[in-house]
């Protein structure tokens, strides 16, 4: 499957939908020549989102040569009033709200709809969006009608394009994921075999195709992407990978120790290189965080290319690049959120050659496939640990000092969550020491020490979060004990934002 992305936050959730029905969906943006989605040999394509301008004239149109390539189309949401627009039915601008309740009439229940009011006890009820298409373009006829008498969903059977303008990823409708069934399997004959053993077989058969008898190595972090990514080359080419850890002096406490010690254990071999100093060297003085991690993924690869060297005849390296820095890193509709430092980091002239096996996995995926490559349950659910490390969790310039007091912070507030027995709801805990300076007293000394933010989260894909309300007496503990065993520290504040708008990560 291709999702046709018009840029809106609604395609990850309906692509997680799709892959949970066991059909492998790739995201491509909305104006994507026909040509490009038409490579990729998908059985249908589904178009999604919000976009931008409206549907209107001159705003995102879907490639022509895509509507009439015999491939089964539906558009959602918005995506239907876009396509009819530019279909030439008659479309009405959407209101103010963005998605309205209602509740739909079906009047043909041929495909799309069939068997969907099975088991409902009244009319199926959803929320649309996008304007109102009150005449469908030649060619369509009414599948379904809102409560109003607008046209909800419309079929042109000849070129087997379909629209619905509700969002069937939705929880709330209890019927969506009965929708896309018919679309996928009946209408589009899709399998459903998409499995995570099917998927290590085609990505163990991807890589050693892509690689043939070359060497290759992976960058390890010490994360569970990494990890998996290492694992699942080391599956397909053997001896042929050497894994390469870096220490780069931003890592957790202990960390570096126990990565070292786990992947040896793994057997997959391993060579840690201690780059502490030239990484702090790098970063002295940087206070802005793009920049930061341009530099932290330029450095990396730096060394890797000289391990590579090293090493000997090495052409590939292999990153546990997942399926959200991509689409992150601008290469969806999206926009650049940031540069992750594995994808939008990437120095221009690189002298190796990417393999990212996990690449269009989201991160339920990838620890899914982790286990199903025997990797421990303690190294799969690790909390996600940036690349570019605790330099963007100093805020300002990054010093050794900083980092020490930034990694004791962090020590502490992941030790009391686990202690109170709350690791498993939190999707990731961790401690900002901003460069804010706060007066504070001890003894009958004045101090100005770093407040320090802890932040701790729930998630399932890292793409929204929310904060964890953990208990005021596990606050407690954490706030007196940095205040009390981290020197630089005066004050200790909790992050209560959602993403969005916030992000995860401060920098
Ligand atoms: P944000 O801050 O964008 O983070 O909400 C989403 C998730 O991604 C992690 N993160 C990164 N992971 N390289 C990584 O490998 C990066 O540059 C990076 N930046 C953020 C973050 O910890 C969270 O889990």
């Amino acid at each position: 499957m291709i999702l046709l992305d018009l840029g809106a936050p609604h395609s990850q959730a309906v692509a997680r939908r799709i892959r949970q029905l066991q059909v492998f969906c790739e995201v491509l943006p909305a104006d994507a020549p026909a040509a490009r989605v038409l490579a990729a040999g998908p059985r249908a394509v589904v178009l999604c989102g919000e976009p931008a301008g409206g549907e209107g004239p001159g705003t995102l149109r879907v490639d022509d040569g895509l509507l009439s390539a015999g491939i089964p189309l539906l558009a959602i949401g918005s995506g239907m009033a876009l396509l009819a627009a530019q279909l030439g039915g008659r479309v009405r601008p959407a209101p103010e709200r963005a998605d309205r309740p209602t509740v739909l009439h079906v009047r043909d229940a041929q495909d799309l709809f069939r068997g969907l009011d099975a088991g409902q006890p009244g009319p199926l009820e959803c929320r649309i969006a996008g304007g109102a298409v009150e005449a469908v373009p030649p060619g369509f006829q009414v599948l379904a009608s809102t409560a109003e008498g607008a046209v909800a969903a419309m079929a042109d059977r000849g070129r087997r394009v379909y629209a619905v303008q509700c969002h069937p990823e939705a929880v709330d409708t209890s019927w969506g994921s009965g929708l896309l069934r018919n679309f996928l399997f009946d209408i589009s004959g899709c399998r459903g075999d998409w499995t995570v053993a099917s998927f290590i077989d085609h990505a163990v058969a991807a890589v050693r195709q892509a690689v043939g008898q070359g060497r290759a190595i992976c960058a390890l972090s010490g994360g569970v992407d990494s990890a998996v990514a290492a694992t699942l080359v080391h599956r397909a080419i053997g001896e042929q990978l050497v894994c390469i850890f870096v220490d780069h002096g931003l890592l957790r406490q202990g960390e570096a120790q126990q990565v070292v010690e786990s992947f040896r254990r793994l057997g997959l071999p391993l060579v840690a290189v201690d780059a502490r100093e030239r990484f702090l060297q790098r970063l002295a003085g940087v206070a802005d965080p793009e920049r930061k991690r341009k530099i932290i993924g330029e450095e990396f690869i730096r060394v890797f290319e000289e391990e590579a060297r090293r090493l000997g005849d090495v052409r590939y390296l292999v990153q546990g690049t997942v399926y959200s820095d991509v689409i992150e890193s601008g290469t969806g509709q999206a926009g650049l959120i940031k540069s992750h430092h594995n994808v939008g980091g990437l120095p221009e002239r690189m002298q190796l050659q990417l393999v990212e096996p996990l690449r269009w996995l989201f991160k339920d995926e990838v620890r899914r496939v982790g286990l199903a490559l025997g990797l421990s349950e303690d190294l799969v659910w690790r909390h996600p640990f940036p690349g570019p490390g605790l330099a963007i969790r100093v805020t300002g310039p990054v010093t050794a000092e900083k980092l020490d007091a930034a990694r004791a912070a962090d020590f502490i507030v992941v030790d009391e969550i686990r202690r109170a027995g709350l690791s498993g709801q939190v999707w990731q805990a961790f401690a900002v020491l901003t460069d804010t300076r706060s007066v504070g007293v001890a003894g009958d000394q004045r101090t100005y020490g770093h407040v320090v933010a802890v932040r701790a989260v729930t998630s399932t894909d890292a793409m929204t979060a929310d904060w964890v309300r953990l208990p005021y007496d596990v606050l407690d503990r954490i706030a007196k004990r940095i205040l009390r065993e981290v020197p630089l520290v005066s004050r200790v504040v909790y992050d209560i934002s959602p993403k969005p708008p916030a992000t995860i990560e401060w920098e």
